[in-house]
């Protein structure tokens, strides 16, 4: 943990916005696009350790032009989402996951690490703020940006002495608004997400914006998305800003796989990934399925889909919980994933996306992944 005081939820302080807004209707929400009345920010500096945290009415940062988050990418970020349950309650998905992840993040690039603990029970307080603007409805909530930047002024290189943690708040709705939509990827060699040795396992925002141009190259193809391969072997990593998963059958044993890249520093350690893998590996037939963390290839993936072998291929992500894919672009063919005859995915996709979305909403209790 840094130095200097610890973060304390106790002492926070509220200023109201003294215009609340009125919900949106749920048709109107777009990811990401509008905010609620308020924001959290907690100061940090070397001398003084964690300050006080502030519920304060949404609104504009004022910092210093040589501030080394714009000159040196001093940025991580975190994206998890509360719901609103049959009760009425509002509970946040795995949010313990998100404060590990985010101080893993924040160690990696020299900003302070702060009690997990602690700001969590201030992001259920700044929900609390802004409840009535929780939505309702399956594939509705609130989408939750934790957010740190260095505020240090001064164009030196080195560590920030100062830092400031934030977290905004987004009425979202269903990433697909008519029910899931298969996507078509573009499998990408020539760009690199991340690599050994890479950040590519931490939520730092230096990692979004060099995948841009590969997306729009990708588009002009007509495929929506990147599938990021790696190295001579062309592993398969993730998928846009997902994780990845397919599902394979082998023909021999009759035997059902499903298989997503291993944690090997390259691939963000997604919190839905690690939910897909644990609710697969309790509630799947071990006869019937192995559910693998290893490598595979774009080769593996073309040749089994010739064999009949290939069944299923999805990303997990937050925001759009599982994203099923269709076509993969390669070599100047397209892999044929097959789905359910009239519907946009295929079986495990279908089944996964309800397991989650029962847990999210409150229907079913799992472990302890709701917190109220
Ligand atoms: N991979 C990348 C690169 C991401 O940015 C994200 C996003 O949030 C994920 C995977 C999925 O992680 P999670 O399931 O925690 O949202
Ligand atoms: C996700 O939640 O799946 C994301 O990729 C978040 C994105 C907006 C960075």
């Amino acid at each position: 943990l840094a130095t200097g005081a610890p973060l304390d939820a106790s002492k926070l302080k509220i200023t109201r916005n003294p215009n609340p807004s009125k919900p949106r209707p749920n048709e109107e929400l777009v990811f990401g696009q509008t905010f609620t009345d308020h924001m959290l920010t907690i100061p940090w500096s070397a001398k003084e350790g964690w300050g006080t945290p502030h519920i304060k009415p949404y609104g504009n940062l004022s910092l210093d032009p040589s501030a080394c988050v714009f000159h040196y990418a001093f940025e991580l970020f975190e994206g998890l989402k509360a719901y609103r349950t049959p009760q009425n309650t509002i509970t946040m998905f795995r949010p313990d996951k998100n404060m590990a992840r985010m101080n893993k993040s924040a160690a990696r690039i020299c900003l302070p690490t702060f009690e997990s603990e602690e700001l969590i029970k201030l992001t259920g307080k700044l929900i609390e703020q802004d409840k009535h603007l929780v939505p309702q409805g399956n594939g509705y909530s609130l989408y939750i940006r934790p957010t740190m930047i260095g505020t240090s002024k001064g164009l030196g290189v080195g560590t920030p002495s100062e830092a400031l943690l934030y977290v905004i708040t987004s009425p979202v709705g269903p990433y697909y608004k008519t029910g899931f939509k298969a996507v078509r990827l573009e499998a990408t060699d020539y760009a690199t997400r991340a690599w050994p040795g890479g950040v590519g396992d931490k939520k730092l925002g230096a990692n979004y914006a060099p995948c841009i141009l590969p997306q729009l190259q990708a588009a002009k193809r007509g495929y929506q998305q990147n599938l990021w391969l790696f190295g001579p072997e062309k592993n398969i990593t993730e998928v846009g800003t997902m994780n990845v998963f397919f599902v394979f059958l082998n023909k021999v044993t009759g035997k059902k796989e499903l298989v997503t890249a291993p944690l090997d520093g390259t691939i963000l350690e997604g919190v839905t990934r690690d939910s897909v893998l644990t609710l697969a590996r309790d509630k799947l037939d071990p006869q019937e399925w192995d559910i693998n963390e290893r490598y595979y290839t774009i080769t593996e993936v073309a040749t089994r889909a010739k064999q009949g072998e290939l069944l299923e291929a999805f990303g997990s992500g937050t925001a759009a919980v599982v994203s099923p894919i269709k076509e993969i672009g390669w070599n100047n063919e397209d892999i044929h994933v097959p789905l359910l005859p009239g519907e946009q995915c295929g079986a495990l996709t279908k089944q996964v996306a309800q397991w989650i979305a029962d847990i999210q909403y409150g229907r079913v209790n799992y472990g302890n992944w709701s917190k109220t």
